[in-house]
């Protein structure tokens, strides 16, 4: 990999800035002064300081978001503030994207990232990855409502639904675990059973969930140890 790209990619600066560090001596590679931005390098073994100070490299970069209310699950968007809006610009420099999507007025988990392969497998319906939402109701889950989520439910259009576990959550609350990602599929889950889902919170995305302490808005860094 070239130096200048290893430096772009760790948010260092613009391939501009980069050449005007390289060419002031301000970047080393194992110690030495680094004599062209565009030399080559080894993003694993080769040890590449700014400044005195060591780049720790990554191509690849997963974030928690726990996403508001009023955002949409897009990298660009006309109208609306996007997720990608919300992460840190220190972290900008990466070509982030969510992997799926949560509706407009759904909260929740959220994952970004630069990793194709890594959200291609987490969207795979052969994949199974299991997602949990917390959904507050215009009325209380009764045992026939979970019956017929676990038995397998037909929405608006015709599909039937996979195998669905739905538990209530308190008063006209329940959380809903689906293992596919049809559009709207919690909603108009729950209304193929004569209800609307009047708040959704997505809590569980695979093997991730959503930490109280996360506040809306906010991104954490993860590391997935299955991809
Ligand atoms: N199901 C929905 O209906 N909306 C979402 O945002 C996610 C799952």
């Amino acid at each position: 990999m070239r130096l200048d790209k290893l430096l772009g990619n760790s948010g260092v600066g613009s391939r501009k800035d980069i050449k005007a560090l390289v060419k002031s001596g301000a970047v080393t590679v194992n110690g030495v002064t680094a004599a062209k931005s565009d030399m080559p390098v080894n993003a694993e073994g080769d040890e590449v300081c700014v400044n005195g100070v060591k780049i720790v490299y990554k191509e690849f970069i997963y974030l928690m978001l726990n996403k508001p209310q009023g955002v949409v699950s897009a990298t660009e968007d006309f109208k609306y503030k996007t997720v990608i809006d919300l992460v840190p610009e220190k972290l900008r420099h990466y070509d982030l994207f969510p992997v799926g999507r949560l509706d407009i007025d759904t909260e929740g988990l959220l994952i970004l990232t630069n990793d194709g392969a890594y959200a291609h497998n987490m969207l795979s319906p052969k994949k199974h990855v299991y997602k949990t939402y917390l959904a507050h109701l215009d009325g209380d889950v009764t045992e026939d409502d979970i019956k017929r989520f676990a038995d397998g439910i037909t929405i608006d259009g015709g599909y039937t639904c996979k195998s669905a576990v739905l538990k209530p959550a308190g008063d006209k609350s329940a959380t809903v675990q689906i293992c596919e990602g049809k559009f709207h599929q919690v909603k108009l889950m729950f209304k193929a059973v004569g209800k609307s889902v009047l708040y959704l919170k997505r809590i569980k995305f695979g093997e991730f969930t959503l930490p109280d302490n996360l506040p809306l808005g906010e991104v954490v860094e993860v590391e997935p140890t299955i991809k």
